[in-house]
């Protein structure tokens, strides 16, 4: 059998991530105390108007957490789930722009809400560029000579993915949700895709409300994922 189908016969685990699982490897949530909408207006780094104001601005809320994106490691969460993946189909749907997951070495990562490492054309939203150690700055051009923008989908933005996400989440034999308050949509309304009768477990240390038949694991994600893994591992998913 090719590793395709080999894949396909075992069970599959989705993962549901958020910025809690890399809150471990330093970088910042957007609701907790300490979060990032404690510090910046949504308004102004994070949505279409702000980039239309002062599209300088919202490059250098970027570029600043680029640059810590860069700086952080992925932590035991991230590499158990890689690890995850030797033994069962993994698909990990993330609302993190972050690339922790890709370096800790997980192969099928669907980015709902973009990916801070790339760029984007404002003319053709296709032309998507690898920034490597670049940044954005105003005078970025695209190919077709448009400023360049953050690959990353803004509040009042669609979520192209977003269908692709559905249909990885209707295949889930097992779904785990971890490091996300399951405060926005669409993203949070992939718990109501899971099959009935599958799985759910959350990993977090609070919930704004704890969704209808979940387990709740209610602790930080690099102590409590790598348990999981071990037990699935070694027990099973059922
Ligand atoms: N381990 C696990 N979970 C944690 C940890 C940790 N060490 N630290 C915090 N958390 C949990 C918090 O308890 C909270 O439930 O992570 C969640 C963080 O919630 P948010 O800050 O709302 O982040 P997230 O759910 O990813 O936000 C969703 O909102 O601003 C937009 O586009 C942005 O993708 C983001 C989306």
């Amino acid at each position: 059998m090719t590793d395709q189908q080999t894949d396909r016969a075992l069970p599959h685990i989705v993962v549901f991530t958020g910025a809690g699982i890399s809150a471990e490897s330093g970088l910042q949530t957007f609701r907790d105390a300490d979060g990032i909408w404690q510090q910046y207006a949504i308004e102004e780094v994070a949505t279409p108007k702000g980039w239309e104001k002062d599209p300088a601005k919202v490059l250098e809320f970027y570029n600043q957490r680029r640059q810590q994106v860069r700086q952080a490691r992925p932590n035991a969460a991230h590499f158990a789930l890689a690890e995850l993946a030797d033994y069962y189909r993994v698909s990990i749907i993330t609302q993190n722009i972050d690339d922790l997951h890709e370096r800790a070495g997980s192969k099928n990562v669907l980015h709902l809400h973009g990916e801070i490492m790339k760029s984007r054309s404002t003319k053709d939203p296709t032309l998507l560029y690898d920034l490597g150690d670049k940044d954005i700055v105003l005078g970025d051009r695209c190919e077709l000579g448009s400023q360049l923008r953050p690959h990353v989908v803004w509040f009042y933005e669609d979520v192209p993915a977003f269908e692709e996400a559905v249909d990885i989440t209707r295949q889930a034999d097992l779904f785990v949700v971890i490091g996300t308050l399951l405060a926005v949509y669409p993203a949070a309304s992939l718990l109501e895709y899971v099959p009935r009768g599958v799985q759910k477990h959350v990993v977090a240390p609070q919930l704004e409300g704890v969704p209808p038949d979940i387990i709740w694991h209610r602790s930080k994600a690099a102590e409590k994922v790598p348990e999981l893994v071990r037990l699935w591992i070694s027990k099973g998913i059922h």
